[in-house]
């Protein structure tokens, strides 16, 4: 899995930083200092686990889900020339963006008739609950800003802070469309999951609006080639089952 892939990339990286070749008298602590920061981030990483896993227990997504939409975040974040070094966030962004949803009460989370204003208002907090526990991880404070953002709308229309257009951090825009068309294709139990094709028609719709055209456009081919592995996989040609 990337997120524990990540680990020892990143402590090397930091370790290299301490420069000099080791002499007798700072070798034993730069290795020191080494496995403390490879223990932290075992420990971090176990934290973002266990978080993943309690999504899984309060049914708000599947770990086939949170996987699926992580690595889909890394391969557009890597197409958009985000820097290699922050696929970490990304990441950690796309696994638990929707975290705070534990402080929905599952009445209204799971409720399948209408929301009522108050309860649409309680679940729209749900990005501000989830910034809040992510930023309590040292060193996740940009994951924790990219879930803040992920429902705000490209035309300055969405939650929490109407942000607009590039002021809406570039992973929250990753998320936003890679969120939205996992959440159509899928079956839920009160419904059966959208065909790729129609999934893709709405996303080109709220292009623009909704969501940055340019982060569409580069997912499209992703989630295509996707699809036709799935129904490769199962048998089935993709013209029948789209
Ligand atoms: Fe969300």
């Amino acid at each position: 899995m990337p997120l524990m892939a990540s680990r020892g990339a990143s402590a090397t990286m930091t370790i290299a930083g301490v420069g000099d070749p080791l002499s007798p008298q700072t070798g034993p602590l730069v290795l020191r200092i080494k496995e403390l920061e490879e223990q932290h981030l075992a420990f971090r990483n176990s934290l973002i686990c266990a978080f993943n896993q309690l999504l899984d227990l309060k049914d708000i997504s599947t770990g086939v889900h949170s996987t699926r939409l992580a690595e889909w975040a890394i391969r557009v974040a890597r197409k958009l020339n985000i820097p290699e070094e922050h696929m970490y966030q990304v990441e950690v962004a796309a696994l638990l963006h929707d975290i705070g949803k534990i402080g929905v009460p599952d009445a209204i989370l799971k409720k399948q008739g209408p929301l009522t204003s108050e309860e649409r208002a309680l679940i729209n907090r749900h990005p501000e609950y989830s910034w809040s526990i992510l930023r309590l991880f040292p060193g996740l404070e940009d994951a924790s800003l990219y879930v803040l953002h992920h429902h705000e709308n490209f035309d300055g229309t969405g939650y929490p802070a109407r942000l607009k257009r590039e002021d809406i951090p570039i992973v929250s825009r990753i998320v936003s469309v890679i969120d939205a068309y996992d959440a159509m294709v899928s079956n839920r139990c009160y419904r059966k999951g959208l065909p790729h094709t129609e999934a893709v028609r709405r996303l080109l719709e709220s292009a623009g609006t909704q969501f940055d055209m340019e982060v569409v456009h580069t997912f499209i081919p992703i989630a295509e080639q996707e699809a036709t592995e799935v129904f490769a996989a199962a048998g089935t040609s993709t013209s029948a089952a789209l």
